[in-house]
């Protein structure tokens, strides 16, 4: 698929009615949105891989650095492209025109005329990484990033257009597919770097492409949480695959855990368990429901998993009481997904601003929201044996309530994590991956 144009066309009319809205609220005339410039390692002339300012992406997905876009009231968004003549680099191409007819579009060929075409009017916000640029065009200080602008810009972008939902779905089925050629490369004892590999050719992408770094890792190495070395270590029993995929600048973020048969059998059992309860959690995602209670829940539930298996002497609330998941469980549920993986205004407490803090006991959790109709979250509980965490565990007064032989068995297979992208509908949800992978 690439992205309908009425879809597109019905999200951009949407970005300029609450542009408007926010500049008449806000008291500025115009947003100045800005790319974003790449940033140079120290002591070299090489930058890191280049990554759009998500404020302007979320208008056009022309990548490269150094464009403007001017949103007025009334008129198109002015898109001043900056396409350098030069023979060191190759300018990011227009690509699929479906959206170049709704912007007025000027080309010049370096950022300083791209400024002095902007010429920011002293009413003009400007949203970007170059505070410092922005005062040097005329930007004042106060119109630098403006805070509440920028809260109600981050609330706007946790409630997806049509359009953005369309892309984001892509992206799952993209990823899906990487997921499925890594999975059967696993299953004749790939290496993680070859189960990488597989992963990105199957997508036809490289790794800078890739919405985050893929977590791919066997056995122990999957209770490490962000783990992303690639090694050369061939037949695992545990495959964590955590990798997504991008579409027209949106992202996807998907983790499958699969096992072979000759894994211990009560790690099967629990990965088993994990799936049956994950999937029950994507089913409770509707508006209305705070996102803190599904996180709470899979706490209960992975209590009782951790019960049935004989890991724990007890389960459900008593056991989540004592604190005896979180050493297992030790992230939140899920985060918001969008532009970015982990998307902005997970902790918004409303569009003007304000933070609604995570539970006590919980600071991983990123999304502390009420869920709403437009909001797209990953639900991706785990459960880990993570030495870190478990000398902890050892040495607290719940100890005695831990097969801990039982445990040692357990860890040199790492853990499980398991993760879809799930839109809330008005009347409850559409899971993003599962029809993929
Ligand atoms: N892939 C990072 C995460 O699941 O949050
Ligand atoms: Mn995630
Ligand atoms: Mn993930």
């Amino acid at each position: 698929m690439s992205a309908p144009a009425a879809l597109y066309r019905d999200h951009l009319a949407r970005m300029r009615r609450r542009a408007t809205d926010t500049l008449a609220a806000e008291r500025f005339d115009a947003i100045l949105l800005d790319a974003g410039r790449p940033s140079r390692y120290f002591q070299d002339d090489q930058d890191a891989p280049f990554r759009t300012n998500p404020p302007f992406a979320q208008w056009t997905p022309l990548e490269g650095p150094h464009h403007l876009l001017l949103v007025r009231p009334g008129g198109p968004p002015l898109l001043i492209r900056v396409a350098p003549e030069d023979y060191w680099t190759e300018p990011a191409p227009l690509g699929d025109p479906f959206w170049v007819g709704e912007f007025e579009i000027v080309e010049v060929p370096d950022e300083e005329k791209a400024w002095k075409r902007a010429s920011p009017g002293r009413r003009t916000a400007y949203i970007g990484d170059a505070p410092e640029r922005a005062r040097a065009g005329g930007v004042p200080t106060e119109a630098v990033n403006p805070e509440r602008l920028l809260r109600r810009l981050d609330w706007d972008r946790s409630l997806k257009t049509p359009y953005e939902v369309a892309c984001i779905e892509e992206a799952n089925r993209r990823a899906a597919k990487g997921h499925l050629a890594s999975r059967a490369a696993f299953e004749t004892g790939g290496s993680e770097i070859e189960l990488h590999r597989l992963y990105v050719s199957a997508l036809g992408c490289v790794d800078k492409d890739l919405p985050y770094e893929s977590i791919v890792a066997l056995d122990e190495k999957a209770a490490t949480l962000h783990y992303t070395v690639k090694r050369a270590v061939r037949d695992g029993k545990v495959f964590l695959l955590d990798s997504g995929a991008r579409h027209l600048g949106y992202a996807s973020d998907i983790t499958r855990t699969w096992t072979t048969p000759a894994c211990e059998p009560v790690f099967r059992d629990l990965v088993r368990g994990l799936e049956s309860i994950q999937q029950s959690l994507c089913a409770a995602v509707r508006p209305g429901i705070p996102f803190p209670d599904l996180h709470r829940a899979a706490h209960v539930r992975i209590a009782d998993l951790l019960h049935g298996t004989g890991i724990l002497r007890r389960g459900g609330e008593e056991a989540f009481a004592a604190g005896l998941t979180t050493p297992f469980f030790p992230h939140g549920l899920g985060h918001f997904l969008g532009l970015q993986v982990h998307d902005v205004a997970g902790r918004q407490a409303a569009r003007e601003g304000g933070e609604v803090p995570p539970p006590e006991g919980h600071p991983f959790l990123r999304t502390t929201r009420t869920i709403e109709e437009g909001q797209v979250v990953t639900v991706e509980p785990g459960v880990y044996f993570i030495p870190m965490l478990l000398r902890g565990l050892r040495s607290a007064p719940a100890a005695s309530l831990v097969d801990w032989a039982l445990v040692d068995r357990l860890v040199p297979c790492g853990g499980i994590r398991i993760e879809d992208d799930v839109l809330a509908t008005a009347d409850g949800h559409r899971n993003l991956t599962r029809p993929h992978v």
